[in-house]
């Protein structure tokens, strides 16, 4: 099945109004040769509604790496799905490790999160992976299932046909440490299996990323094996010229499948 490739960037606590505005210029110059794959770009909340206008009259949407699970109330401090798809937001990231790990995010949390997010008609990136000791103790795949299985639990099975999955193992998130293709494919493998036991088609159909340290020099190897449908980007996304080249390299992996 023909899966279009996702480049999303994971610009996470990052950026000014002046910084922002430049690196959102230098992806939108550059990014009309990427036009065989779908490119995100994830700003903090207080850059949505800048990053919004500036994306106007182009391909490029815009996310947010996170929201609260309800769609008003007395919830100081927190954002919900309605707010973000009236502020221009077509994504939410779910359960990216970093909430999960400082934020004590739980999978039911977790869960809430993704139902609410498609609730308002946002489409959930939802982030799973293991860390290096989990990976270590032969943990990764029950890992990876548990986080599946608590979202599955919470939506059923059809809910997989709006979503995508990014699969970031935590021990190569910002650290330079790289899963190789082969680690990376055997994991990818292992989530559509799991989904394709519910539900077949829709198995065949989801965008499954890679995440973690992914950079021009290692991104066509990864984006080559047949499970890796793109790739969500977090350091490598903050310069236009990297992110742009791992625009590129997915668009070739696009153009040949
Ligand atoms: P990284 O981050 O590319 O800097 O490793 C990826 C992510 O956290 O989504």
């Amino acid at each position: 099945m023909h899966r279009r490739f996702i480049v999303a960037g994971n610009w996470k606590m990052h950026g000014s109004r002046d910084t922002v505005m430049r690196l959102v210029k230098g992806i939108t110059d550059g990014a009309a040769v990427s036009s065989d794959i779908d490119i995100v770009l994830f700003p903090t909340y207080v850059h949505l509604a800048q990053v919004h206008a500036l994306l106007q009259g182009t391909a490029i949407v815009c996310g947010a790496q996170n929201l609260y699970p309800g769609t008003q109330g007395a919830f100081t401090g927190e954002v919900s799905g309605p707010m973000l798809v009236d502020a221009g937001c077509c994504y939410a990231l779910i359960g990216h490790s970093e909430r999960r790990a400082i934020l004590h995010e739980g999978l039911e949390l977790v869960a809430a999160k993704f139902q609410a997010a498609q609730q308002a008609g946002l489409i959930p990136l939802l982030c799973v992976g293991e860390t290096q000791a989990e990976r270590e103790h032969k943990q990764t795949e029950q890992v990876i299932a548990q986080q599946l299985a608590s979202v599955m639990e919470k939506v059923g099975a059809e809910a997989w046909s709006q979503a995508v999955i990014a699969y970031e193992p935590i021990w190569a998130i910002g650290t330079g440490l790289t899963a190789t293709p082969e680690q990376a494919q055997h994991v990818h493998a292992f989530i559509r299996a799991y989904i394709a036991k519910q539900h077949v088609a829709i198995a065949g159909g989801i965008r499954i990323l890679y995440g973690g340290s992914v950079k021009p020099d290692n991104a066509a190897q990864l984006f080559a094996m047949p499970d890796i449908d793109g790739g969500l980007i977090g350091g490598a996304s903050l310069d236009a010229k990297s992110f742009l080249a791992i625009c590129a390299a997915a668009n070739k992996s696009a153009v040949m499948a």
